[in-house]
């Protein structure tokens, strides 16, 4: 409406030719009469918007949906003006330096668990109340090429059409003043600012043109936040500079026929247990003249201790010595790249670019290719910015807030207000750095450096601003590439599910993994200078992975053995610390109990000895089963290798008669469920007492022309209903899924999962095991321990008396001798409670062969036992002793400085 009014004065006053005077007039009257409601709603409307010059641009446009999720432990922003919580000084064992006003502090002091952790929260939330901690202003390294900060150009008469400054727009209702908008247009690193209409500022790359320059009392509006200055008047501005030059990216040169010589530290930074995808990774990446520096998280000894021998294979190969354990957006991301960038500065190498790679990207282009394009750009700076405007990427980011990062977690303590005088950029953490900047980077702290360090030490995602705005502060400002040499797999409505609320108050965004129907967006890359693409994960889908090796030259596929195959480590014995993953533990034993007891019935007698290595197996994207390696003697001879692989039993049942049968797709329970990928990351489904079981439905999506809801009943082994949950009509997801909400222990055994009409009819039936524990922090239980974690936590449960007449709950006399068998299963321990175990994994796992492998060469005559024939296990095509030449680091050619992986 403000501005509809503004534009008919306008018109009316041009319509009867009245003076420019009269026009000022009018509009000094308007300002009077309508200023509060007038900039309220143009707040409102355009406050938080550009002039639509910068448009959100998808390949990087990133990340948050917004600062609180769900969670009610976090304050959400609403509250924050009006309540003023206390904070419970008598919870800590120290006392606060202050009194702590953020209420998003006092928060985090109360969610930490360790005092230690309250504390460094406190402390660093009293420094900054104090405003003793972040830097206030710091330097702008950057040639300003003339230009200087503050200096003011003139009043200048602006057009609606066409506007002088046209970069952002910003309107400051109660702020507003040349000092703001300057800043304002700094941060967003445009070279004018001007101040208009008292309340807006906006931004511009543009020199204005002299002939738009009017006399100075053109400009005649007092500004809001700061009376003694002048902030422009009716579609009149006061322009000043920044002190900044207009900042053009460089484009970097395409190719050139002389091909420079380039080397490059591939930093890869590690976590998981994709071994074999990191080996793939590493035989396409090798070539001699190349490095590889791997940091491999501080918790994943599995890859470490893999990964390790190969630093005396390839002199090119060194891993991190100090290691961090990394959390998803966390401070100490930043902290692990500057350690290894110092550490691997300090090696002596000689190299020309470094790249930061994990083990979820894949080379799209051949690695000549890149080499090519890097070394005739060598000294750029390759980093992708957000492409969006400035303040509002600071409000997505949270930049605008301070992060702690203890207890593995980010716990945000409240506002904070950025150093001016610097330029704020961001987007893409993946870089592709040159020496050069590295070396200012890690090299001796200046003014600008050490300032950023404590901004970035508490910033969320840092990597994703910190190498960005030191570029565009420091003389390095004219080697800044936009494009990360990235291509990332984003499917928004998937990846930004708040799914990692558990580590950070804030939802963040992850991209998702490739899938051979993903297959056109890396096609789509072919004739642009993308040289990466993220995620892959095998796991999830190994044949785009084969066809990426294609595309970028590898014709070799045809020779390698098992090339469908992929096998991931979910157990190692030398783990440390020692895993004391119980359920799985006790799940596996089990399984090869009963493969023992079934050889012994074929006249083979088998002692088992310890569990060596557990992993899980997948051939065409396939889930097969899990593999157990493990020690055994045959016939009391020498110790073998014995492998057993097995796989879990189909459990829906459906009943035929309803009307809603062909809708189900998929009913199933088991853990991890991975929302973003929408499957289920604990594949076996070997749940155990302590964990937390997810059903995930699929239906057909003729369901959404259906008016009815579904009702899904959790029974326990003891055949008492545990938890209850209505599907909605209204919320018909086609694919959702259902977390069974009630407290730990889980009552071992066969648990069901009806979903029914609304008549009660059972539809469909689901069953899933809670297998009993053998060990309990990798010992085995005692009396007192089962009584506890075998008993459940029936008494916790919900009362759900109103549901009767429902086919599949047992009746009364069932109920009772269930619950009996139940009382007693709690108490059985030694191998009593084995046998237990074991009468319910053969009811839902089948073993489907064993093989053997031996330390000594004479296998041959150990294959037969009994009237059992074992196969060796690197003669099967599913063991994970099995050659896989992909997954493997193969052998050095010394002709090529490649690695050969057959
Ligand atoms: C907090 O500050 C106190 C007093 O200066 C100091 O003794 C203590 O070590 C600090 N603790 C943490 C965790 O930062
Ligand atoms: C480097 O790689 C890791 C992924 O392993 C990523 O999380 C990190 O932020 C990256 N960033 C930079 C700037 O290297
Ligand atoms: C489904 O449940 C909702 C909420 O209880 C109810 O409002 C709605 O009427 C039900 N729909 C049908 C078809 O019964
Ligand atoms: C399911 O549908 C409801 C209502 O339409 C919606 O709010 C919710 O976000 C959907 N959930 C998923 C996982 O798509």
């Amino acid at each position: 409406m403000a501005i509809f009014i503004r534009k008919f004065l306008y018109k009316y006053a041009k319509c009867l030719g009245v003076t420019v005077l009269t026009t000022f007039f009018i509009q000094i009257i308007i300002s009077i009469i309508l200023f509060p409601t007038v900039n309220d709603n143009l707040l409102k409307k355009f406050g938080d918007t550009s002039l639509g010059k910068l448009e959100l641009n998808d390949v990087s446009a990133r990340k948050i949906i917004n600062g609180n999720g769900d969670d009610e432990d976090i304050p959400s922003k609403s509250q924050s003006d009006k309540v003023y919580p206390r904070l419970r000084t008598e919870e800590l064992d120290f006392t606060p330096a202050c009194a702590i006003e953020s209420r998003e502090a006092i928060s985090a002091i109360h969610r930490a668990k360790t005092q230690n952790c309250k504390q460094e929260i406190v402390n660093k939330t009293c420094l900054i109340q104090n405003s003793n901690f972040y830097p206030v202003k710091l330097p702008n390294l950057c040639p300003s090429n003339g230009m200087t900060y503050g200096k003011y150009l003139g009043c200048y008469l602006d057009e609606k059409k066409f506007r002088i400054l046209s970069s952002f727009y910003g309107n400051y209702a109660t702020t507003n003043s040349p000092d703001l908008c300057i800043e304002i247009c700094i941060q967003a690193g445009f070279p004018y600012a001007g101040v208009q209409y008292a309340s807006e500022c906006f931004c511009g790359d543009m020199t204005p043109p002299l002939s738009s320059k009017s006399i100075e009392s053109s400009c005649d509006m007092k500004c809001p936040g700061d009376a003694s200055k002048i902030c422009g008047g009716y579609f009149a501005m006061n322009i000043y500079e920044t002190g900044l030059t207009k900042f053009v990216p460089v484009t970097p040169k395409l190719s050139s026929h002389n091909k420079d010589s380039i080397r490059i530290v591939f930093l890869l930074t590690l976590n998981g247990r994709a071994l074999r995808q990191v080996y793939r990774l590493l035989n396409v990446l090798y070539r001699s003249h190349h490095y590889f520096y791997i940091h491999v998280d501080k918790r994943q000894d599995y890859m470490h201790r893999k990964l390790s021998v190969l630093e005396q294979q390839f002199p090119n190969v060194r891993l991190a010595r100090e290691r961090f354990a990394t959390i998803w957006g966390g401070a100490s991301l930043l902290k692990m790249l500057l350690s290894s960038m110092k550490d691997f500065f300090a090696l002596g190498w000689r190299w020309d670019y470094v790249i930061n790679l994990s083990e979820s990207d894949f080379p799209i282009k051949s690695l000549e290719d890149l080499e090519i394009f890097l070394s005739v750009n060598k000294g750029l700076n390759f980093v992708k910015s957000h492409g969006r405007e400035v303040q509002r990427f600071i409000k997505k980011q949270g930049l605008d807030k301070t992060f702690i990062e203890c207890e593995t977690h980010m716990w945000r303590v409240g506002e904070r207000k950025l150093p001016h005088g610097i330029v704020i950029d961001g987007g893409s953490d993946w870089i592709a750095l040159s020496p050069e900047f590295v070396s200012y980077v890690v090299g001796k702290q200046d003014e600008l450096l050490s300032g950023l360090d404590i901004i970035f030490q508490h910033t969320l995602l840092p990597a994703e601003s910190f190498f960005h705005t030191v570029l565009r502060n420091s003389k390095f400002c004219n080697t800044y590439v936009d494009n990360n040499l990235h291509v990332t797999n984003w499917k928004r409505k998937l990846g930004c599910k708040c799914q990692y609320k558990h580590v950070v108050d804030w939802c963040g965004c992850s991209p998702n993994d490739f899938r051979t129907e993903d297959w056109p967006r890396i096609q789509n890359t072919l004739n642009r200078q993308l040289f990466f693409a993220r995620k892959f994960e095998p796991v999830i889908n190994q044949e785009v992975i084969t066809r990426v090796e294609q595309l970028i030259g590898f014709n070799d596929h045809y020779r390698i053995q098992n090339v469908e195959a992929y096998w991931q480590n979910i157990y190692d014995t030398q783990d440390m610390p020692a895993s004391t993953d119980d359920t799985l533990l006790s799940h596996a034993g089990s399984i090869i109990r009963h493969n023992a007891k079934t050889l012994l019935q074929e006249g083979c007698k088998m002692e088992l000895g310890d569990i060596i290595e557990i992993n899980l197996y997948k051939y065409a994207d396939i889930y097969k089963g899990n593999l157990i390696l493990y020690k055994a003697s045959i016939h009391g001879a020498d110790e073998l290798l014995v492998e057993t692989w097995y796989k879990p039993k189909h459990h829906l049942e459906l009943n035929f008669q309803s009307q809603y049968v062909d809708l189900i797709k998929m009913f199933k329970v088991s853990s991890e469920y991975d929302q973003k990928e929408m499957t289920f990351r604990n594949f076996a489904s070997i749940l155990g007492p302590l964990s937390e079981p997810v059903l995930v439905y699929q239906f057909s999506p003729q369901m959404d022309k259906l008016n009815t809801n579904f009702t899904i009943i959790w029974l326990d082994p003891s055949g008492v209903i545990a938890d209850v949950n209505t599907i909605h009509k209204e919320e018909n997801n086609v694919t959702d899924f259902i977390k069974l909400n009630i407290k730990t222990p889980l009552l071992p055994g066969v648990w069901k999962v009806g979903l029914l009409e609304q008549n009660n009819a059972l539809i469909a039936l689901t069953k899933f095991l809670v297998t009993p524990l053998e060990y309990f922090a990798g010992r085995e239980m005692s009396h007192q321990e089962t009584s506890l974690i075998h008993s459940g936590s029936v008494s916790s449960y919900k009362k759900f008396s109103y549901l009767k007449d429902i086919d599949f709950l047992p009746g009364a006399r069932d109920s009772l001798l269930l619950k009996e068998l139940t009382e007693s299963n709690a108490r059985r321990i030694g191998q009593d409670l084995r046998e237990w175990i074991d009468s319910l994994s053969i009811a839902f796992y089948d073993v489907l062969g064993s093989c053997v492998s031996t330390y000594s060469n004479n296998l041959k005559d150990k294959l037969v036992c009994g009237n059992y024939k074992f196969s060796e296990c690197v003669s099967t095509e599913w063991s994970s002793l099995s050659p896989d030449p992909k997954g493997t680091i193969g052998k050095i050619n010394t002709l090529t400085g490649r690695i050969d992986r057959i």
